[in-house]
């Protein structure tokens, strides 16, 4: 069983989050003023941060989702299963790839491989969250939230065994000895 007991400390709190995810949002609006673009959500980490994203934002844009799961067993290997594919079509939009977390870069990297191939006009990513230092491939990120150390975190969409999605800031997991 997890609990509240499982984690260690509050990263980034609930009011920090908004507010940076608001940041974002009038970014890429600016970005995108007066181009059409796709906003691709990530799921299931990236459900909270899209939401929010997208309420922040001011610029014409549509949103669709892709589910994916790692290989059992297999950590960062980048060989993702894609559970639930796109319901429009990505040629000749804008896309942006919405992230929870980038870590080694891997599922990332093979996702804008497989969304190149779609022939999108153009394909950006935005992370909430960036663990630069465990980073094994080189990836352009246009739009990051917060950089952060090499610990694992919940919360805010992201999941410990499915758990704690529904936390409203980001916290640390307890690590066992
Ligand atoms: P990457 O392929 O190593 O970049 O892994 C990215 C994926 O691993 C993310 O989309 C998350 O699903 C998961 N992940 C990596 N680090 C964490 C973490 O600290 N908490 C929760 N999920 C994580």
């Amino acid at each position: 069983m997890t609990n509240e007991n499982d984690l260690e400390k509050a990263l980034i709190s609930q009011e920090r989050l908004q507010e940076r995810v608001s940041e974002l949002g009038r970014e890429i609006s600016q970005a995108y003023l007066d181009r059409d673009l796709a906003v691709i959500a990530i799921l299931k980490g990236s459900f909270i941060f899209a939401a929010d994203l997208l309420r922040a934002m001011t610029s014409s844009v549509t949103i669709d989702f892709m589910a994916i799961s790692s290989y059992p067993g297999q950590t960062s290997s980048g060989v993702v299963r894609i559970i639930k594919d796109l319901e429009e079509s990505i040629a000749g939009r804008n896309v942006l790839l919405v992230e929870d977390i980038i870590d080694t870069g891997l599922t990332a990297s093979y996702l804008l491989r497989v969304l190149k191939q779609r022939n999108p006009a153009s394909i950006e990513i935005c992370a909430l969250l960036d663990k630069s230092a465990r980073r094994i491939i080189d990836l352009p990120i246009a739009y990051r939230g917060f950089d952060i150390p090499d610990v694992f975190v919940v919360g805010y969409g992201m999941d410990y065994q499915q758990k704690y999605r529904n936390l409203p800031y980001i916290a640390v997991l307890r690590q066992k000895e």
